[in-house]
């Protein structure tokens, strides 16, 4: 019997028990990394309700709209450019396999995503069940940011690696992150060595970072209709 595929619908209820059951990793006083996207959304809603009802605790957002969102909800941020030691970060991803690496910056925040996983203790990701593959690749492209100047060449030879870049563009114009740069989806078959093509992505002359987050996850909360299923990275 073939399995259909998940509807609109389920993979929302998925996001949001994902974003909801984050909020147990959040400690009275905890300083937390706050991730951008639609999943994290719902952990920033559950953890508004959390700082109205009394909980204290600051944020490092991850995106302007990330910022934004926080700051409605009345969640207090850390000034940018401090020197944060976090308890924690929650984010969302693109793609997630079996061994914790993922696929992140379908919404273009992968810059800051990944300096502020950096500087956290715990990595807890959130994704819903469809976001969960055996290898990273196909159809999910890895997001490269890459500088404005001779952004052609960048992408050259992020060909001459193997897989097509494309330019991002929104609204019929080029993409830009919130540092400015631009992003290349770089589409890649199958990805059996994530570690290894983090590094030589990076080693390419006007890259400022892309979108393979790896040995980073502690914790992936992963959510569905029938409720959330929580694991804890082993390595
Ligand atoms: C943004 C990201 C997001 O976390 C990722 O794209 C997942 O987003 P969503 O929860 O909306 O599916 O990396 O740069």
């Amino acid at each position: 019997m073939t399995q259909s595929p998940p509807s609109p619908d389920q993979q929302e209820s998925g996001k949001r028990a994902a974003g909801e059951a984050a909020l147990e990793f959040i400690q009275d006083g905890a300083l937390v990394g706050l991730g951008t996207g639609s999943t994290v959304k719902y952990f920033l809603l559950a953890l508004g309700e959390r700082v109205k009802a009394g909980l204290r605790v600051h944020g490092v957002p991850t995106s302007r709209d990330t910022a934004e969102l926080a700051t409605q909800l009345h969640i207090p941020l850390l000034p940018e450019q401090g020197e944060w030691e976090l308890d924690v970060a929650v984010d969302g991803a693109d793609q997630v396999d079996l061994h914790f690496q993922l696929i992140k910056g379908g919404g273009g925040a992968l810059l800051r995503e990944k300096i502020v996983a950096a500087a956290a203790r715990t990595f807890v990701v959130l994704v819903d069940h469809t976001k969960c593959v055996p290898v990273l690749g196909k159809p999910m492209p890895v997001p490269v940011e890459v500088i404005p100047f001779g952004w052609p060449q960048s992408a050259k030879q992020l060909e001459a690696l193997g897989g097509v870049p494309t330019l991002r563009e929104k609204q019929g114009k080029v993409f830009e992150t919130d540092g400015g740069h631009y992003i290349l989806d770089w589409l890649v078959d199958s990805i059996p060595d994530p570690v290894q093509l983090e590094a030589r992505i990076n080693r390419i002359p006007g890259v400022v970072e892309n979108g393979l987050f790896v040995n980073q996850t502690s914790t992936l909360i992963i959510g569905s209709p029938d409720g959330v299923q929580i694991k804890h990275n082993p390595s």
